[in-house]
């Protein structure tokens, strides 16, 4: 009798608790795009209502994590909190001045048990990891590696040279296979491979030699990961302060990635308002490649970094179907 074939669901659960628990491997790309993008509206919730608490009189200890969740109130929403099966059934919150310190403390638990039932920032990695296969497109770092390769780059490409990968997937992508860089440091907030320091860039001690200094940094979909705009603003400048001196010719660059919609569909932001931020930071854009869905930027470094720059966030596209991202720097 033939072997009856034996479906797989696309959902393989990993435990009896957390039934929503999916394998990104086993994910289409439409699939791992709402995981991805769940994981940002999350994120940001998660920031407001932290911001939210911290302007409040809150006798809750935030810089103590554990002090929030040993709250009684967050404990009990955390536990009976149950994610949707379908995405288009998710939760929305609304995070505004009307939710006092006890709706905050709910919200905050609510998204806190749906990231740990949907499997943490690791499954979040594993999707974005996933979108990067070369059956999707390959890895966002092929473009620099075309870049660097033209004749621009030849001469500079003749010294030793070091890069800094912040928010890393993975050890093998076309920044290390390259050769191009005699050494990687390659961080990320939560490492999947012993290759990939555990390391959050806004705390990575500032460099105090050029010796520690990096002749490129990589920071490809990691800046509309960060929650805030401000946080967005503070990290471009701390780029700025691990790049090598760009004296003599040498390499001194930035390769940038963010999604489309960042520069193309967002109610605060275009691509004019990045290169003014970029421009008054010291860099000048040596390439940009837009493709369907990202945006990609190589920026050479000058060492300027202008005093007193301050980009506000203000409107510059309307529409109602303008998403919000931004960069801003006070
Ligand atoms: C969407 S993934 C992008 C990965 C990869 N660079 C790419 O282009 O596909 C974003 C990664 O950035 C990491 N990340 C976000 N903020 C970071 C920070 N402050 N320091 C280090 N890693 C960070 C996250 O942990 C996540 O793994």
């Amino acid at each position: 009798m033939a072997k009856k074939k034996v479906k797989k669901s696309l959902s393989s659960i990993t435990n009896d608790k957390n039934r929503n628990i999916i394998n990104p491997k086993s994910l289409k790309p439409q699939q791992t795009r709402q995981i991805i993008r769940r994981f940002h509206v999350l994120q940001k919730n998660k920031h407001s209502i932290i911001t939210k608490l911290q302007k409040s009189n809150t006798s809750i200890d935030l810089d103590n994590y554990d002090d929030i969740k040993q709250n009684k109130i967050y404990q009990v929403e955390f536990n009976n909190f149950k994610i949707a099966k379908k995405h288009a059934n998710n939760e929305i919150y609304k995070i505004d001045v009307t939710l006092n310190e006890i709706e905050l403390i709910k919200i905050l638990a609510k998204i806190d048990s749906e990231i740990e039932q949907r499997g943490g920032i690791k499954i979040y990695q594993s999707a974005s990891n996933q979108g990067q296969t070369n059956k999707r497109g390959g890895d966002s770092s092929k473009k620099l590696i075309e870049w660097l390769k033209t004749s621009k780059y030849e001469t500079k490409l003749k010294e030793d040279l070091n890069a800094l990968e912040i928010g890393c997937l993975s050890p093998y992508n076309n920044i290390s296979t390259s050769k191009i860089f005699k050494s990687i440091i390659r961080i990320d907030l939560n490492s999947q491979d012993p290759l990939i320091l555990q390391q959050n860039f806004m705390e990575r001690p500032l460099p105090t030699t050029e010796n520690e200094k990096f002749n490129l940094i990589s920071c490809s979909l990691v800046l509309n990961f960060v929650p805030s705009h401000e946080k967005r603003g503070e990290m471009l400048i701390r780029i700025t302060k691990f790049l090598k001196s760009p004296n003599k010719g040498k390499l001194s660059s930035l390769f940038l990635v963010l999604p489309l919609p960042c520069i193309k569909n967002s109610r605060y932001f275009d691509n004019d308002k990045l290169l003014e931020i970029m421009n008054s930071l010291g860099f000048k854009q040596n390439y940009i490649y837009e493709a369907k869905k990202v945006a990609y930027w190589l920026f050479d470094w000058n060492g300027k970094v202008s005093k007193n720059i301050k980009f506000n966030k203000k409107e510059l596209h309307s529409g109602s179907t303008r998403n919000n991202f931004c960069i801003t720097i006070n």
